[in-house]
C-alpha cells in the first residue's frame, strides 16, 4: 500500500470512529464506512449479536434448501449446529461466506455490515474465516511455510515477494502452534501430517488472519478420538476470543463443547437450547437423534 493509501484509510478510518453514520439514501457510504472500520478489526456488535440471519431463504430448482431461517450468535460465543443430512448447514455457510447468494432475508456481520452487499473474498477480509469439511493445506510445504503463507495470502504478488515476518509475527506464529498442537512438527511437510493434524493446520492458517466469526464445517469427522478430544480444548480456547460457529454429528464432541445448540432440519431453525434440552426435544429425537 502506498503512503497516500494509508493516508487516506487512516482519514476514513477516523472520520469512521467519530460517529459520522454516513448515511444516504442509497447506503452506500455507510457500507464503505463498515468495511473500513471492519477492516481495523472493528465490528460492531454494541447490540450484541456478532451474526444476524433473518428469514433467510433459498432454492435450488425450485427446492427450498433454506426456508425462512434466522439466527443469531453472540460475540464470543461458541455456538453448534447439528442436524440431519441435507438440513442445509452447509448452504447456511455457503450463504454467510457469500459462495451462496439467498433469494430472499437478511444476512449482517455485527450491527452495521450486510454481508449480501460484499463477494466472497471480501467477506474472508471482513473477518469471517471458513473451515470446510476436508483439509485444504499445502502438501508440498512445512507446517511453519503452510502458516507463513495464511499471512501472506491477500497482500499482493510483490508484497509477499518481500514479505518476512516481523517479530510480532513470529511470536504469534509460535503461539499459534503451541495451540493446533503442532509445535514438534514445525519443520514436517503438511502432506505427511495425520488428518487430525492437517485438519489443526488449516485451522491454524485461518487464526493466523485473525478472524472474528470462524465457521468450521465437520472439523472432527475422520478423526481419531484423542484428536477429537484435542480438537474440543482447542475450540474452548478458542471461544471467547473469537466467535464459533460449529457444524457436527459427534455428540460426545458437541457435549464437551457446546453451550446454545441449534438444531436445523429442512431449512429452519427446529429447536434450540443446551444440548440437554435439545435431546430430550420430541420433535428432534424425531427427525434426527433416533428413538
Ligand atoms: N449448489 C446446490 N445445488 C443444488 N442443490 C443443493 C446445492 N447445495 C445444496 N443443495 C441441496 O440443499 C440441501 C441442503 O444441503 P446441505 O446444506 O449440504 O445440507 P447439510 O450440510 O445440512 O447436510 C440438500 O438437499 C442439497 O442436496
Ligand atoms: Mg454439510
Amino acid at each position: 500500500m502506498t503512503p497516500d493509501l494509508m493516508g487516506e484509510g487512516a482519514r476514513r478510518l477516523e472520520h469512521a470512529k467519530s460517529g459520522h453514520s454516513g448515511n444516504t439514501e442509497s447506503g452506500g457510504r455507510a457500507a464503505g464506512f463498515s468495511r473500513v472500520a471492519a477492516a481495523a478489526g472493528e465490528v460492531d456488535v454494541t447490540h450484541g449479536r456478532i451474526l444476524y440471519l433473518e428469514d433467510v431463504s433459498v432454492s435450488f430448482d425450485g427446492f427450498k434448501a433454506i426456508n425462512n431461517l434466522s439466527l443469531d450468535i453472540a460475540p464470543g460465543e461458541l455456538r453448534c449446529i447439528i442436524g440431519p443430512n441435507g438440513a442445509g448447514k452447509t448452504t447456511m455457510m455457503d450463504i454467510i461466506t457469500g459462495k451462496t447468494r439467498p433469494d430472499a432475508g437478511t444476512v449482517f456481520f455485527g450491527s452495521t455490515i450486510d454481508l449480501l452487499r460484499y463477494k466472497e473474498p471480501e467477506i474472508a477480509q471482513l473477518g469471517i474465516g471458513r473451515k470446510f469439511q476436508k483439509p485444504t493445506v499445502f502438501e508440498q510445504l512445512t507446517v511453519f511455510e503452510n502458516l507463513e503463507l495464511a499471512l501472506k495470502t491477500n497482500k499482493g504478488v510483490k508484497a509477499s515477494m518481500f514479505f518476512k515476518l516481523d517479530s510480532a509475527q513470529s511470536d504469534r506464529l509460535a503461539e499459534l502452534l503451541h495451540t493446533i498442537h503442532l509445535t514438534d512438527s514445525v519443520n514436517r511437510l503438511a502432506g505427511n501430517l495425520s488428518h487430525g493434524q492437517k485438519q489443526w493446520l488449516e485451522i491454524g492458517m485461518l487464526l493466523m488472519q485473525d478472524p472474528k466469526l470462524l465457521l468450521l464445517d465437520e472439523p472432527v469427522a475422520g478423526m481419531t478420538d484423542e484428536e477429537t478430544a484435542r480438537t474440543a480444548e482447542l475450540f474452548l480456547t478458542l471461544k471467547g476470543k473469537h466467535s464459533l460457529m460449529v457444524v457436527e454429528h459427534d455428540m460426545s464432541f458437541i457435549r464437551t463443547i457446546s453451550e446454545i445448540v441449534t438444531v436445523l432440519c429442512d431449512g429452519a431453525v427446529l429447536a434450540q437450547g443446551t444440548l440437554d434440552q435439545v435431546q430430550a426435544d420430541e420433535r428432534v429425537i424425531e427427525v434426527y437423534l433416533g428413538r
